[in-house]
């Protein structure tokens, strides 16, 4: 699909870790540097910019990238999006623009009141791997949005990992709590085991190992068989011995009520965040 969206000029509105992130990945699929361009006020960003390929524009002036870009992607943090989007919903843009948005929270609502119900709008929830290329990111749109521009999105969220559509904007809250704040669940589970490894007598680096080896070689399981994620778990789990010792603690500790609160918790709070 790369090939096809060759010409497209895609520009950053914010050039920081998410937008270095997307740019690299465009650019390992083949994107020209020079069909992308980047606004960032801070001139160490752009230098970083600029060491992914010299030939991408870069600029501190938000407007005149937004008025030369067919796809135009908003990477600021969600606390100044409206102080950075509501003057570029002033200025005449290409028409048939597309403007994404992969800040946390912001709506389409919100996005259609700086650019106008008739823009093609679309909000993604990217999540922290997406910074080495193993994101999973969550798409909605407005319904303008036609399947080519769905598809040009598809092609720039996939520069930093998968990306999946939802129809149902309400979903992202769901989206946020499973996969967008998810590192955080694993980061979690990691640190125990390397504290408790710390304790068992390894030291911290071999701890550090032990631990995160472990959770990257049962995520490439999962992530590529195509058995039940439980039938896993019983494959590794003989009766009566070490893991069925493991697990019968951690059921009994009620950790699937546990986790179910706790996602239902991160939705909830991706909801009231929405609301503000
Ligand atoms: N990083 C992640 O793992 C992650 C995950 C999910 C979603 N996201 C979303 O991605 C978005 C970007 O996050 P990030 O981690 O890339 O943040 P970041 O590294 O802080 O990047 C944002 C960049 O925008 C710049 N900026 C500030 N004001 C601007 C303006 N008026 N015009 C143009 N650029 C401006 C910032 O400069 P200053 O440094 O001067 O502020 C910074 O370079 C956020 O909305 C976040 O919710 C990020």
């Amino acid at each position: 699909m790369s090939g096809k969206y060759i010409n497209t000029h895609i520009g950053f509105i914010g050039g920081g870790n998410m937008a270095q992130a997307i740019i690299r990945g465009l650019l390992q699929a083949g994107h020209p540097a020079k069909k992308i361009s980047v606004a960032d006020p801070i001139a160490e960003q752009q230098q970083l910019i600029k060491a992914l390929a010299e030939e991408i524009t870069c600029t501190i002036d938000n407007a005149t990238l937004a008025k030369q870009c067919d796809m135009l992607v908003l990477a600021v943090k969600p606390q100044i999006m409206n102080t950075v989007a509501e003057p570029l919903g002033q200025i005449n843009r290409p028409d048939n623009q597309v403007i994404i948005s992969v800040a946390a929270g912001i709506t389409l609502a919100s996005m259609s009141d700086w650019f106008g119900t008739d823009s093609a709008l679309i909000r993604v929830m990217p999540n922290q791997p997406a910074l080495i290329g193993e994101g999973m990111s969550g798409l909605c749109a407005t319904t303008n949005v036609s399947n080519t521009d769905k598809q040009q999105a598809t092609y720039v969220m996939e520069a930093t990992g998968k990306a999946l559509w939802f129809e149902d904007e309400q979903l992202m809250d769901a989206v946020t709590a499973i996969s967008g704040s998810g590192p955080a669940y694993f980061y979690l589970i990691m640190e125990i085991m390397q504290e408790v490894a710390e304790e068992f007598g390894f030291d911290k680096k071999t701890a550090r190992i032990l631990s995160t080896q472990t959770a990257l070689g049962a995520g490439h399981v999962a992530a590529t068989a195509n058995e039940e994620l439980s039938d896993l778990r019983k494959r590794v789990t003989s009766p009566g011995g070490t893991t069925e010792a493991a697990l019968k603690t951690l059921e009994a500790g009620g950790i699937r009520d546990m986790f179910r609160n706790a996602l239902q918790a991160a939705k909830e709070r991706s909801l009231e965040l929405g609301k503000n």
